[in-house]
C-alpha cells in the first residue's frame, strides 16, 4: 500500500507540467510580481495559469510566441519585442481572421485594434470547450461586449447591442446554461466575421435563413415550402425573412408580451408590407387586409388585448403560409371549416362561408358613415356641455358659502 501511495504520488508530481529549462530562463526575471516598465504595464506571468494553459499544457515555450528571442541568451534582451504572431502555428485561423471586419479595424489606423488576444487572452489560453476559455459559448457574450458594449459604436449603438442580454438565447445559455443556444459567434461567425451587410455576413438577407436555421432546422424547412421563402430561394428582396418579424437581438418567445409576434402585434408585422402601396402594386395585392380584419370581430377584440381571438397567423399560419388557391393553404375554402374549428368547435362550411376580408360597411355606405360620425359628435358636445353645467353649479355654491363665512 505504502509504495502503491509513493508511486502514485510519484506519477502525479510528473504530470504536473513544469517550465523547460529555458522558460526557466525567462522566469527567472518575469516571475516577479514587481517586474513593470517605465510607463508601468506589468511584466509578471503567473506561473499557474500560463502551465494550465492549453499551450502550457502543450509543451509550448516562451519563445515559441516570442520569437525574436528564440536562442537568445545574452539577458536582459532588448526593451520593445516583436508583437507575437499567432498565426504561425494557426494559419487557418489567421487565415479565416485576415478577411473579417476586425482585421480591416485595425489595419484602418484610426480605428481599435482588434487581435487574436482581444478574445483568446494571451498567457492564459484556454481550448474553446474549457468553462475557462474566453470563447466558452457561456462566456462568449461577456467577451464581446467588452468592445462592442464599450468603445466601439455602430450604426444603431451600444444598445442594439444590449438587447441581446433580453432575448430567449442570452436567457438560453444564462439560466438554462443551454451551450446549444445562440451566442453572438452563432449568429456573426468567430474569425470570419463581416461587415453585417457584406453579401458574405452571416446576418446578411442572403444568409440569414441559414443561419437561424442551423439550429431551427424544422422552421426553415416550413419557410422554404411557403410563399414567401420560395420567392427568398428565388432571391426577392421584398419577402420576410426571420429578422423581420423576429427582431434581431432581443428575439423572445412569441408567448412574451416583448415580443414582436406576441399575439396582438402580428397584424402590425404583416401589414408593415401587405398594406405597402409600392409592393400590393408590385404584386397584386389588396392593401385592404388590415383594414378588413381590424374591422371584424377578431380584429376589434385584438386591439383591446384579446389574445384568444384570430390574427392574421391564426388563419394563414407564419412560417409556411400559402396562397388561399393552394389546396395545402389553411385559408383554402376546403380546408376552412377545420381552421376555423381550431377555436370555433363544430364549424362547419356554412360557418366559414361568405368573404373573411369583407370591406365593411364603413366604407360602402358612405352616407351611412357620415350620420355615424355627426351623431358621436353631436354626443360629445351635449355631454360636455352638460359637464360644464355641473362644474359651472358647484363652483357657484362653493363661491357662495365662502363669502357668507
Ligand atoms: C534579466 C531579466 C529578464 C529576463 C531573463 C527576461 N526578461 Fe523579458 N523583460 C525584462 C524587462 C526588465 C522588461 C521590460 C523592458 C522595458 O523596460 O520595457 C522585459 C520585457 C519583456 C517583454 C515585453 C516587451 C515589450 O515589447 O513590451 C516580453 C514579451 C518579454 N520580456 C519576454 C521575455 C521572454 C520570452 C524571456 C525569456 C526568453 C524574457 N523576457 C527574459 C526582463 C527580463
Ligand atoms: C501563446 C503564445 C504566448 C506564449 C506561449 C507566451 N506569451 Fe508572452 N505574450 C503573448 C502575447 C500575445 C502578448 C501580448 C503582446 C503581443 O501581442 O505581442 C505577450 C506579452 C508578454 C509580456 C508583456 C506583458 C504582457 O502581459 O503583455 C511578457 C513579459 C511575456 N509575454 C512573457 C512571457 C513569458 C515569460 C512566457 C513563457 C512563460 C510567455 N510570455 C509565453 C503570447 C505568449
Ligand atoms: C472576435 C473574437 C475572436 C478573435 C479576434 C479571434 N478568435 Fe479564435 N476563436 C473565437 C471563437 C468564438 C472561437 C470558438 C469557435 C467555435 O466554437 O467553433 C475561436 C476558436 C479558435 C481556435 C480553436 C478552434 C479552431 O478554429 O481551430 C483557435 C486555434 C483560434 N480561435 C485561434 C485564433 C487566432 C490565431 C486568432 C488571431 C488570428 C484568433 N483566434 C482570433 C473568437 C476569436
Ligand atoms: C508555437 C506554436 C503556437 C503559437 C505561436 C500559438 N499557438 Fe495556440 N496552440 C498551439 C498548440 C500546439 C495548441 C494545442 C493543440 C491544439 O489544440 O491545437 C494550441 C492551442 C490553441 C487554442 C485552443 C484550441 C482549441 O481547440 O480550442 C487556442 C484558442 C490557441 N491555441 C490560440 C492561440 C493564440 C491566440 C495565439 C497567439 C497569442 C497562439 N495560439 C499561438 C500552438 C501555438
Ligand atoms: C440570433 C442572432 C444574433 C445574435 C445571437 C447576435 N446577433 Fe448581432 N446581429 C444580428 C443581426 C440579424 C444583425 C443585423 C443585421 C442587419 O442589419 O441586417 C446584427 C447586428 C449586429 C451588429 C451591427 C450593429 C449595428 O449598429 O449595425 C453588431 C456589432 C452585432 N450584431 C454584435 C453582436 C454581439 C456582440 C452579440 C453578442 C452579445 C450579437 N451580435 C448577438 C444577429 C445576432
Ligand atoms: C477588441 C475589441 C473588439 C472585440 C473583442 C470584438 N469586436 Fe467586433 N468590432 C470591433 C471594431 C473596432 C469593429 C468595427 C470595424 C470598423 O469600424 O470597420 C467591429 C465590428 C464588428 C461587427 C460589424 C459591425 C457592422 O457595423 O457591420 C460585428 C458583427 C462584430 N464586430 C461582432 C463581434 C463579435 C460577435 C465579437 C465577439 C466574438 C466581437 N465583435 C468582438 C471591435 C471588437
Ligand atoms: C412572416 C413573419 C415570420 C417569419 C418570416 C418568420 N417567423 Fe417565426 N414566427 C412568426 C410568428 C407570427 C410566430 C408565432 C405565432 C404564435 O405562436 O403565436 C413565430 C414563431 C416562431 C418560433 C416559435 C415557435 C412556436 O410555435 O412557439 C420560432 C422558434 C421561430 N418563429 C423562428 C423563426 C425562424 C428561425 C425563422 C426564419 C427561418 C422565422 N421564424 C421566420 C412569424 C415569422
Ligand atoms: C445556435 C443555435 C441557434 C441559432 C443560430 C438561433 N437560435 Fe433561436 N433558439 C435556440 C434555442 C436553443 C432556443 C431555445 C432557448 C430557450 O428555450 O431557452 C431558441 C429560441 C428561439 C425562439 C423562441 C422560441 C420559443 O418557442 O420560445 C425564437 C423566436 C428564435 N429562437 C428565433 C431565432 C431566430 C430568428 C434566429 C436567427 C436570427 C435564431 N433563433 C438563431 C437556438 C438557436
Ligand atoms: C417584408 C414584407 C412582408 C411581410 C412582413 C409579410 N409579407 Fe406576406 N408577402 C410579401 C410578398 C412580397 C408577397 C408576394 C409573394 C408572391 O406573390 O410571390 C407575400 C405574399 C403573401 C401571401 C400570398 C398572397 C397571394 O396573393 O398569393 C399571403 C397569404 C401572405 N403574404 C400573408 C402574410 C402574413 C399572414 C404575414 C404576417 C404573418 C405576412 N404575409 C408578412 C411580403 C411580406
Ligand atoms: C379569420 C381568419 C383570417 C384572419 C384573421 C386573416 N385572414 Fe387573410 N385571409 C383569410 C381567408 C379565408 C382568405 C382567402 C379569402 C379572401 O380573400 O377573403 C384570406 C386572404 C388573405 C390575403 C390574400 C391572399 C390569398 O391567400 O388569397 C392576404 C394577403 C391576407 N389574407 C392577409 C391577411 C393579413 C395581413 C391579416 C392580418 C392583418 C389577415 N389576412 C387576417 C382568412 C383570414
Ligand atoms: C385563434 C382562434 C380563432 C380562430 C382561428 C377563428 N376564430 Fe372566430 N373568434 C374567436 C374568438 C375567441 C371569438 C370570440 C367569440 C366567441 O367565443 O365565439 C371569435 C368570434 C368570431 C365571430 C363573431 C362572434 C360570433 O361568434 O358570431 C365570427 C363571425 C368568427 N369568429 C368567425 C370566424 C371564422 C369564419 C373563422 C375562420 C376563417 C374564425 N372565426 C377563426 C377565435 C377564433
Amino acid at each position: 500500500m505504502k509504495k502503491f501511495l509513493i508511486l502514485s504520488a510519484f506519477f502525479m508530481l510528473a504530470c504536473v507540467p513544469l517550465f523547460s529549462e529555458a522558460d526557466e530562463d525567462c522566469m527567472i526575471c518575469h516571475e516577479d510580481p514587481d517586474l513593470k516598465t517605465e510607463e508601468g504595464t506589468l511584466l509578471f506571468i503567473e506561473s499557474v495559469k500560463f502551465l494550465s494553459s492549453v499551450h502550457g499544457e502543450s509543451g509550448i515555450s516562451c519563445v515559441g510566441c516570442h520569437s525574436d528571442l528564440q536562442g537568445f541568451e545574452d539577458f536582459p534582451h532588448k526593451e520593445k519585442l516583436e508583437t507575437v504572431s499567432c498565426g504561425e502555428c494557426h494559419d487557418k485561423a489567421a487565415e479565416e481572421f485576415k478577411a473579417s471586419i476586425h482585421s480591416e479595424a485595425t489595419i484602418k489606423k484610426d480605428s481599435l485594434i482588434v487581435s487574436c488576444k482581444d478574445c483568446h487572452g494571451k498567457h492564459d489560453i484556454r481550448n474553446k470547450d474549457d468553462f475557462d476559455s474566453r470563447v466558452f459559448p457561456l462566456n462568449l457574450p461577456q467577451t464581446c461586449e467588452l468592445c462592442h458594449l464599450g468603445k466601439v459604436k455602430r450604426e444603431r449603438g451600444v444598445e442594439f447591442i444590449k438587447q441581446y442580454e433580453k432575448s430567449i438565447h442570452f436567457e438560453g445559455l444564462e439560466k438554462a446554461g443551454l451551450t446549444t443556444s445562440s451566442n453572438c459567434s452563432n449568429c456573426h461567425g468567430a474569425h470570419d466575421i463581416k461587415a453585417v451587410h457584406h453579401p458574405l455576413s452571416r446576418v446578411s438577407r442572403e444568409n440569414i435563413i441559414g443561419t437561424c436555421g442551423t439550429c431551427h432546422v424544422g422552421i426553415e424547412r416550413d419557410y422554404l415550402e411557403g410563399v414567401h421563402g420560395k420567392d427568398y430561394a428565388k432571391g426577392s428582396k421584398d419577402v420576410p425573412v426571420c429578422t423581420d418579424c423576429h427582431s434581431e437581438h432581443d428575439i423572445t418567445s412569441p408567448q412574451n408580451l416583448a415580443s414582436s409576434v406576441y399575439k396582438t402585434k402580428i397584424a402590425e408585422v404583416c401589414s408593415r408590407c401587405h398594406d405597402d402601396e409600392a409592393l400590393s402594386r408590385q404584386y397584386g395585392f389588396l392593401t385592404s387586409r388590415l383594414k378588413t380584419f381590424s374591422d371584424s370581430f377578431h380584429g376589434t377584440a385584438s386591439k383591446f388585448g384579446e389574445t384568444r381571438v384570430a390574427n392574421c397567423a391564426s388563419c394563414h399560419g407564419f412560417h409556411a403560409i400559402r396562397p388561399s388557391s393552394d389546396p395545402k393553404s389553411s385559408t383554402h375554402p376546403g380546408n376552412l371549416p377545420e381552421t376555423c374549428g381550431n377555436c370555433h368547435p363544430g364549424a362547419g362550411k356554412n360557418f366559414a362561408e361568405g368573404k373573411i376580408h369583407v370591406i365593411s360597411e364603413k366604407i360602402s355606405n358612405k352616407w351611412a358613415y357620415l350620420l355615424k360620425i355627426f351623431y358621436i359628435i353631436l354626443i360629445i358636445v351635449i355631454v360636455s356641455i352638460f359637464l360644464i353645467f355641473i362644474a359651472a353649479d358647484i363652483f357657484h355654491r362653493v363661491f357662495r358659502r365662502r363669502k357668507r363665512e
